[in-house]
């Protein structure tokens, strides 16, 4: 267990070592689609709900991570409009999870000078969901580190119909016209306005889509999957992901050598 433990760190150290620790060679905006925690629950017969809960333990070793490393914004896809399909005991023990993991984690977040954010539906959320969360994003405000951004109760074709609401009432009120909607007016009107786009996307457990997690955001995004369960996902996967991003070639539609 002890040499495990050793071999565990050596390996860690030399993954450290080979990243380009260059700050500026560090995605500024990490986002996660955070998948696979039912799987891993399921392949230990146990139920799906220990999955989320050995999930929360990595997003915390994930925000410890990112904060170390000098990521500005890790924004983690944690509930989706669309997971409110799934039984009444998952969506309720999910909606438990922001108040656990914030209760534990809240005098660490404020040690580091992390602050606490969240993309999403608030409205939709369960009172206690929702406390937890105001509470946070309250007492962090004022911290100028990593952004914990959660996308909770969050589809992005749900904030593109909100955006798109917003900014046709404007025009009717006349304090936009159309001649003036550039992309950067569309962007101003998104939830994620105030924050640079995304730099990685990162999404565990094999599958290869994005369950409708920040279509417009992700359009110049590099993406990095891999077959690890977000349980199982840890610190050396993470810069792993970082190291093959620095790899990648961002043309943005130009050309460069
Ligand atoms: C990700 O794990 C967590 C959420 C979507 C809330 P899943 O619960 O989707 O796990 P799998 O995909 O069923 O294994
Ligand atoms: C995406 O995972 C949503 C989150 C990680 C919160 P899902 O497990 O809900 O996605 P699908 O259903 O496999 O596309
Ligand atoms: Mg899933």
């Amino acid at each position: 267990m002890i040499f495990k433990k050793f071999f565990k760190k050596a390996k860690f150290e030399k993954r450290a070592s080979e990243l380009d620790s260059n700050i500026e060679e560090i995605p500024s905006h990490i986002a996660i689609i955070m998948d696979g925690n039912g799987r891993w629950a399921k392949r230990r017969a146990m139920p799906r709900i220990a999955g989320h809960q050995e999930g929360m333990k990595t997003v915390r070793r994930i925000a410890r991570v990112a904060d170390e490393l000098g990521v500005k914004v890790l924004t983690l896809y944690a509930f989706s409009t669309e997971n409110w399909k799934r039984p009444k005991t998952e969506v309720e023990y999910l909606m438990s999870l922001p108040e656990k993991f914030l209760d534990e984690f809240l005098p660490e977040i404020m040690e580091r000078n992390i602050c606490v954010q969240m993309i999403g539906e608030k409205e939709g959320l369960p009172e206690h969901t929702k406390r937890a969360i105001n509470k946070a994003m309250e007492k962090t405000k004022n911290n100028t580190g990593l952004i914990l951004n959660f996308a909770l109760n969050y589809g992005s074709r749900a904030e593109i119909v909100k955006a798109m609401k917003s900014m046709m009432k404007e025009v009717q009120e006349g304090k936009l016209t159309i001649e003036e909607i550039t992309e950067e007016t569309v962007n101003q009107y998104l939830m994620t306005s105030h924050l640079p786009e995304p730099d990685l996307l990162i999404r565990t457990s094999g599958e290869v889509r994005l369950s409708n997690f920040m279509l417009w955001q992700l359009a110049y995004t590099e993406f990095w999957f891999t077959e690890t369960l977000w349980p199982d996902f840890d610190e050396e996967d993470f810069m792993e992901a970082i190291q093959a991003y620095q790899k990648r070639n961002r043309r943005y539609g130009g050309l460069t050598d």
